[in-house]
């Protein structure tokens, strides 16, 4: 049986969907690369704004449509969907329906769903997501490692503690050997995940830390990069700034959301930091970590943002000068705080009016600090080619470089690029 799945949201649904791939080839599915050749499609969903949600509702549609015509067998639901939605998705013509939490008992449910069960799967089953379980992985240099599950945080906009759960660590030792397994496979880089991945260890209670996990990690001499994603601004430790800082490993890039510059949508967000305290943290890691990317989130359009409020946001752009920043117009989310008891009454002409302008900031922003990479020479892992034959990688402050060579290169091959083009995206140069 052939199985297609499709994956929205964020790095953590891209890696549930590499243990699952892996879980199903192991069971002995055939894992494809689009519908056309699937017998069961499994979208693995995202519901962090309504957008995201929508998306999966339609591709759903989609395939009841080709279900109908018996061109695929089966329909699965993975994901934050289907914590969120569970039971209704069978309505809206799912087969079966996985949560988050639950991936380790895919084949499981996908057999009983081919006896024609019809399954709504939502146990947490985190502690049985070990480093022995099979991974189907999209690269063979780079690993997505699920280090830390779930949140606590309770942002009032923000579902994901509601279909992602409580924060639960992973053993440091089970993580290690999961990074021994992949040296062996040829992985060089690997990035470790959690919605707070700096809250890694806290629940532990055994002085496991994410600064810890770097250096024992930086120990493999196969291992040549290490990332992490992302960073809540007040679980950054000082620890944690030094080791990347210090150990040649470790990526210098943070991503660290900041949400909004104004202190009173701060304080309704639940962000427990005010816009001055997130630019001091922006500046002692500049200070401590040579040439540090910095990038952020920002959501505009939060219930009572104000105009001023929004200036705010738009003044903390112009001063921490982020590498990156991802731009959300507020969405409300069923079950939140912010959705309950906060109207959203900022009209959405509004909301797109102040994404574009900070948008376009950060793009002004982007170009100047692009400028610096002229005539620079990096170093990078060869990741894929360009359409029109170039090839690209990212540099250790995560800046995508498209370049050209004088010979074929593989993924995962180190190269060095001398930049003799910048734009405000990517940088451009050639192989040296
Ligand atoms: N754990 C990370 C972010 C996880 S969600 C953090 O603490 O910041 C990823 C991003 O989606 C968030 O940074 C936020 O900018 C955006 N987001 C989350 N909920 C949203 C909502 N209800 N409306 C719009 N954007 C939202
Ligand atoms: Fe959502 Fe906040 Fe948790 Fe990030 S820290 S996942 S924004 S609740
Ligand atoms: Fe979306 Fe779930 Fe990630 S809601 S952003 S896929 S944690």
């Amino acid at each position: 049986m052939r199985v297609y799945i499709k994956t929205y949201g964020c790095q953590m649904n891209e890696s549930d969907t590499e243990t699952m791939a892996g879980i199903l080839s192991h069971e002995g599915f055939e894992i494809v690369d689009d519908v056309e050749s699937a017998d069961v499609v499994i979208l693995n969903t995202c519901v962090v704004r309504q957008k995201s949600q929508d998306k999966y509702h339609s591709a759903l549609g989609q395939l009841v449509k080709l279900k109908k015509q018996g061109k695929i067998k089966l329909i699965g639901i993975a994901g934050c969907g289907s914590n969120l939605e569970g039971e209704r998705l069978l309505q809206l013509g799912a087969d079966f329906v996985i949560g988050s939490r639950s991936i380790v008992e895919i084949a499981n449910v996908l057999k009983r769903a081919v006896e024609g069960e019809k399954i709504v799967y939502l146990e947490d089953r985190t502690c049985d997501i070990v480093a022995d379980l099979p991974k189907l992985r999209s690269t063979k240099h780079h690993a997505w490692i699920t280090i830390i599950h779930g949140c606590n945080r309770f942002c009032t906009y923000c579902i994901v503690p509601y279909v992602r759960g409580r924060e639960r660590s992973r053993p440091i030792q089970d993580v290690l050997k999961e990074i021994e397994g992949l040296t062996q496979q040829g992985v060089i880089e690997v990035t470790f995940l959690g919605q707070n991945v700096d809250a890694y260890g806290k629940d532990l209670k055994d002085g496991t830390s994410l600064a810890k996990l770097i250096e024992e990690t930086s120990e493999f001499d196969r291992i040549k990069r290490i990332w992490f994603l992302t960073s809540y601004p007040t679980d950054i430790t000082d620890e944690l700034i030094d080791v990347v800082a210090n150990n040649p490993k470790a990526a210098k890039s943070f991503h660290i959301p900041v949400q909004s510059g104004s202190d009173r949508i701060l304080k309704l967000m639940n962000r427990r930091y005010t816009s001055a305290q997130f630019l001091k943290l922006v500046e002692k890691i500049r200070s401590k970590v040579q040439d540090v990317a910095i990038s952020s989130d920002i959501i505009v359009g939060f219930p009572t943002e104000s105009e001023e409020d929004y200036l705010q946001s738009v003044e903390l752009v112009r001063q921490a000068r982020f590498e990156r920043l991802n731009l959300a117009v507020y969405s409300p989310r069923p079950g939140t705080v912010a959705a309950k008891y906060y109207p959203d009454d900022v009209p959405y002409s509004v909301k797109v009016k102040r994404l574009n302008e900070l948008l376009n900031l950060q793009k002004q922003i982007n170009a100047e600090l692009n400028r610096s990479y002229l005539n620079r020479t990096v170093e990078l892992f060869v990741e894929g080619k360009t359409k029109d034959g170039s090839h690209y990688g990212r540099d250790i402050r995560n800046k995508i470089v498209i370049f050209t060579a004088e010979k074929p290169l593989q993924p995962g091959e180190c190269v060095r690029v001398k930049i003799d083009r910048v734009t405000a995206g990517p940088v451009y140069g050639k192989m040296i």
